[in-house]
């Protein structure tokens, strides 16, 4: 049985909130807000819980988990070493959609790094995310909230969809504002590393600390374990196009064509379904998965979605858009 609470995050009922804490006290699975995507949360050391995380997903054991902390001061139970770079960025960017992995101190579950010697934490913004680490009492192991290989989830719908029977507890909060999984930067090497670009861009962090790196979409063994497998995908086929108007050529008779592109407005798109992504790449960001999901709900046999911008959050958007498409990107060259 799967309970399902609704919880204003501009302002929390925290008795109704101590319900989720309970669950993840007792070991239980709760799906909470957070702003970037909805988590599905246990508590972090405990193992049998942590395990039950990658029941409810169908996650593989080799991908591992954020822990989610209220405090920057918990850094401290997690990391063994701290660097200075880490400070930095934590004091610059958390709470929010940032993700620092530093070498595991012991005591940390194995199944929540999938035995690696690193280990990933987080401060989220979100209040319902906060209050629900701090009510619980312990920070909180969460991957997204989605069933493996399906988009994350930005609504509490998409949880339910996905996890109804599987879990314990589902916070509803309404959408994530975000939209894209948190940045996940490495530094427990010489040089900083972005495993996974989000929100918070290389640029944004070389302005903090100075040297950062980040290969952008060249490929080579995946450093985020998590980025190997396939993700984000919908059933339809999805193409990404620098030139919309590629669609009339690359649509096939009959099929049941669905155009996610900006300014939707200004445009005449002829296809069945066409869906507006916002006016900016942040706006297209916080639909984006939201519109991937829905493409499949209505039926939508191919997806043309709209290339993003090459800077700022518009490089993650291309991360997630690419692998959605499994490489069919069209450029103008
Ligand atoms: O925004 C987010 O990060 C959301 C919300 C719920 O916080 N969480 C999320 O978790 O996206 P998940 O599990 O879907 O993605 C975490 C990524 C995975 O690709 C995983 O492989 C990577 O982080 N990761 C976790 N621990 C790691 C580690 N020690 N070394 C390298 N990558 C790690
Ligand atoms: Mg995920």
């Amino acid at each position: 049985m799967t309970k399902i609470i609704k919880i204003n995050p501009a302002n929390i009922d925290t008795d109704l909130l101590a319900q989720a804490a309970d669950v993840i006290k007792h070991g239980g699975l709760v799906a909470f807000p957070t702003e970037t995507v909805y988590g599905l949360g246990a508590d972090t050391f405990n193992e049998k819980a942590v395990e039950n995380i990658f029941r409810a997903k169908g996650r593989p054991m080799d991908n591992p988990l954020i822990s989610h902390i209220a405090d920057i001061s918990e850094l401290e139970r997690f990391a063994r070493e701290i660097p200075d770079s880490a400070l930095k960025l934590a004091n610059e960017f958390w709470g929010g959609p940032l993700t620092i992995i530093l070498k595991k101190k012991e005591g940390i579950p194995d199944c929540v790094t999938a035995g690696l010697d690193t280990v990933a934490v987080r401060l989220p913004s979100h209040s319902i995310a906060n209050a629900l680490i701090k009510l619980s009492g312990t920070p909180i192991a969460a991957p997204s909230a989605n069933l493996s290989g399906s988009p994350s989830p930005t609504t509490a719908e998409h949880c339910i969809k996905d996890l109804m029977g599987r879990v314990d507890m589902i916070v509803d909060g309404g959408s994530s504002m975000i939209g894209i999984e948190s940045t996940v930067i490495d530094l427990s090497g010489e040089l900083p590393v972005v495993l996974r670009p989000g929100m918070i861009s290389p640029e944004d962090m070389r302005s903090v600390i100075g040297e950062v790196i980040y290969a952008g979409e060249v490929t080579g063994a995946p450093k985020c374990p998590g980025m190997k497998y396939k993700h984000y995908s919908p059933d339809a086929k999805v193409y990404v196009l620098e030139n919309m108007t590629e669609y009339e050529n690359l649509a096939e008779e009959n099929q049941k064509v669905c155009i996610i592109a900006k300014n939707t407005a200004e445009t005449s798109y002829k296809a069945d379904l066409i869906y507006d992504a916002g006016a900016d790449d942040r706006e297209y960001a916080a639909r984006l998965f939201y519109l991937l999901r829905k493409a499949d709900e209505d039926g939508a046999d191919v997806v043309f979605a709209e290339m993003p911008g090459e800077d700022g959050i518009g490089i993650a958007l291309r991360n997630r858009l690419f692998k959605a498409a499994g490489g069919r990107v069209i450029t103008n060259e």
